[in-house]
Parts: structure tokens; sequence; C-alpha cells
């Protein structure tokens, strides 16, 4: 037999800035970033897409994105910003492929220039997905507008878009170059997204960090309260435990385990069971009470523990149960959710607060029973 033997590795870099007014002509931070990145003799194109709901809010964003570039010779902004709606319609929505990937070869954006998204983790992911099939991977730069996208999906590697309402069932591993978060576009979020993204904090407090889910109890009222300075903390606190997790890892998720989806393999069946009118972050919650409360009836977790998780994500405002996890439909996420990482079923459950195991096989049963006892604990009249 002759065999040739192929080996390489590619090593990825990127900052996550954390800043505030990125688009204020005082800010350099953007443009310091192109600067260090420019090529002599050759001006660089930046494509924007921007998240409907940020422009919503921040009426003035694309004439300050205008007005930042407008002097300076270092990149080129094509003739228009996109505005595409927000939210996990994006996600949903195949056509909005096609209408990047046209805007991408209409404004000649080559594999030096750059895409720029600023919006929330539904945006990002779909601009993100358009940014790696486009000319097999442009440059993408993320400006996360969310909670949740500042503190978890706009600052890791993946990308997607769901199909046939499958949660990110296309996509791929695709770092980005940079990532900018903006603390200034936090204080426009409803309150539903300003809390959503909380769990994803939770999460990782709470099977990596057990000071962190210390402060998250300790701070439960001002996070809830929109202290500004208390979320900037939880914001950086928590980009950095994913980042270290991704760096320490298994980045491109080649083994069947994902210990950064704690809680999640309800939650994405629940976000497709309600039409995803429960949002990705309050799916979250949901799930962490499930697997902490699963944890605790296989004896991991004490009922002081398993107390002190519900308790914070009551705190939080968050709401721990959702009728469409009557019936058995959501146990058939934990099948698409093996599918998903392929291989053995891997499940992140507590061993203590702080601290994560895997297991390999869940008892439906005892799912069962985890969800009448949020039923009878946390449902809302109606
Ligand atoms: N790629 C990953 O690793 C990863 C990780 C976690 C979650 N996700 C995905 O992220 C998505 C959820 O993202 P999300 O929680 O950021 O919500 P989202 O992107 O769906 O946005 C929610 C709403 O907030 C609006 N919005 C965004 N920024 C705003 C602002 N500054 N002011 C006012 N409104 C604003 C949007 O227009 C939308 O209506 C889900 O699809 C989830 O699966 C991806
Ligand atoms: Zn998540």
């Amino acid at each position: 037999m002759n065999t040739l033997h192929q080996s390489f590795s590619v090593r990825f870099t990127y900052d996550v800035y954390f800043t505030e007014n990125l688009f204020d002509t005082l800010n350099p931070a953007l443009l310091d970033f192109f600067k260090k990145h420019h090529t002599e003799g050759y001006r660089k194109k930046l494509l924007f897409i921007l998240d409907q709901g940020v422009v919503a809010g921040h009426p003035d964003l694309p004439e300050r994105i205008n007005t930042y570039f407008a002097s300076q010779s270092v990149v080129d902004l094509v003739p228009d910003l996109i505005v595409i709606p927000g939210g996990e319609g994006a996600k949903n929505d195949p056509t909005l492929v096609d209408r990047l990937v046209d805007a991408v070869d209409r404004y000649g954006i080559d594999r030096h220039s750059y895409v720029l998204a600023v919006g929330g983790g539904s945006v990002l992911d779909l601009v993100g997905y358009v940014a790696a099939i486009s000319h097999r991977g442009i440059r993408h730069v993320r400006i996360p507008t969310t909670v949740l996208s500042q503190n978890d999906s706009g600052v890791g590697v993946k990308n997607g878009i769901n199909y046939h309402s499958k949660k990110n069932f296309l996509g791929s591993f695709a770092p980005p170059v940079a990532v900018f978060n903006d603390s200034t576009f936090l204080t426009t979020l409803d309150d539903r997204d300003w809390r959503s993204g909380i769990s994803e904090a939770v999460k990782v407090a709470l099977i990596k960090d057990q000071v962190f889910f210390g402060w998250l109890e300790e701070n439960a009222g001002k996070l809830a309260a929109r202290d500004k300075a208390a979320m900037e903390y939880l914001v950086h606190r928590c980009a950095e435990l994913h980042l270290n997790h991704i760096a320490s890892g298994d980045p491109f998720e080649m083994g069947s385990s994902r210990p950064l989806d704690f809680g999640h393999w309800s939650a994405h069946k629940l976000e497709q069971l309600t039409g995803f009118e429960v949002r990705h972050g309050e799916a979250v919650a949901i799930g962490i009470a499930m697997d902490s409360l699963y944890s605790y009836r296989l004896g991991w977790l004490t009922q002081a523990e398993v107390n002190r998780i519900l308790n914070l994500e009551r705190a939080l405002g968050f709401d721990l149960y959702h009728p469409a996890l009557e019936g058995d439909s959501v146990l058939k996420g934990l099948g698409e959710f093996r599918e998903h990482l392929g291989g053995l079923l891997t499940i992140m459950l507590l061993r203590s607060i702080g601290t994560g195991e895997e297991v390999h096989e869940m008892d439906e049963n005892l799912i069962r029973e985890v969800i009448t006892t949020l039923k009878e604990t946390e449902a809302q009249p109606v």
C-alpha cells in the first residue's frame, strides 16, 4: 500500500474589544483595527449589514456609520448599508441568504474585504453563515448588540441558519476576525432581550465557575433592574469564560461533547415547538431548570443547590415552565441534539454548582417527572 500523509493546522486569532459608542468619531477602536490590517496601495471594502431592531432603537446609526468612515482613506464603505429584519425569523428565512450573497456579489466584496454585522445573535449567525459560504470565506467582523450575542454567540466561532425550523441545521465553524462589544447598544433592548441573554451566563457559571455563580446571585436584583455596570461585568466575564473554553477545548466540535450547551437539548426543541415565540435565552433558562432538577434527582446536586439555581433564575425574572413541555414532543430534542453533534449522545449535567459532568443517556421517565415538578411549582395560572 502507498500512502501520502497530510497534516496541518491553521491558527485563528481574534480580539474581542469592549467599548462604548463605537461609531463616535472620537472612538478610534474600529478604525484602528482597519489601519492595523491595511495593505498599502489597496483599499479594502466594508459591507455593513444592520439588524432592523437595532436601527429602530438607534435611528441615527446608518448616518453615524457613514460619518465615522467619511474622513479616512484606509477602507471604502460600499454605497449601501443593508438593513434586514432581526430576531429568529432572520434564521428561518432562506431568501435572506440569497439577498445577502447577492449584495456580496454586487458590491464586489472579495476575500480581503470585510462583511460587518451589527445586530443580535440571529443576524450575526445569518451574516456569519453568508460570509463563510461566499467565496469560500470572507472576513467578517461582529458587532453584537444584545446581551446574548455579546456574552456568548458573537464571541464564538459558529454561525448558522435554521432549516425547516431545525435549529442551526445549516452552518459552519468560521471565526470572526474581530468582535466589538459596545455596551451602549444594550440600553435599547426590551426587557425580554435584556434578560434572556443572562441565562447563558447562568449556564457557563454553573458548569465552570462557582464564584461567578455567587456573583450572579448577589447581583440578580441589579441585573433585573437593568443596572448597566452590573451587566457590563456579566458580559465581560461570560465572554471570557466562553473564549477560554473554545480555545482550550474542541473549538470546531470534532468530538461528541458540547459542554457549553448545558441546558440546550430541550431549549432548542422548545424554541421550535413554540414557533420561536420563546426566545433562545428564555428556553435555555427552562432547559437549565430541567437539567438541574434532573441532576438533583440523580443525587448529584443537593436540594439546597438546586434551590439556589431555581431561585436565581426566578430572581432574574425567568419563567421556568412553558405549556409546550406538556406531552412528549420535547423528548424528541434528545435525538435531534445527538444527531446535530453526531456520535454518542452527550449531555452535560451538574455534579455541583460550578462543576459539570457529562452523561451518555437520559432516563425519559425522569425527564417527564422533572417537567411535572416544574409544572406544579412554576406554571402561571391561566
Ligand atoms: N453561534 C452561536 O454560537 C450561538 C450561541 C448562542 C446562541 N446563538 C443564537 O443566537 C440567537 C439569539 O440571539 P439574541 O438573543 O441575540 O436575539 P436575536 O438576535 O433574535 O434578537 C432579538 C431581538 O432584539 C432585537 N435587537 C437586537 N439588538 C437590539 C438592540 N440593541 N436594541 C433593540 N433591539 C435589538 C432584534 O431585532 C430582535 O428583534 C439564536 O438564534 C441562538 O440560537 C448562537
Ligand atoms: Zn445558547
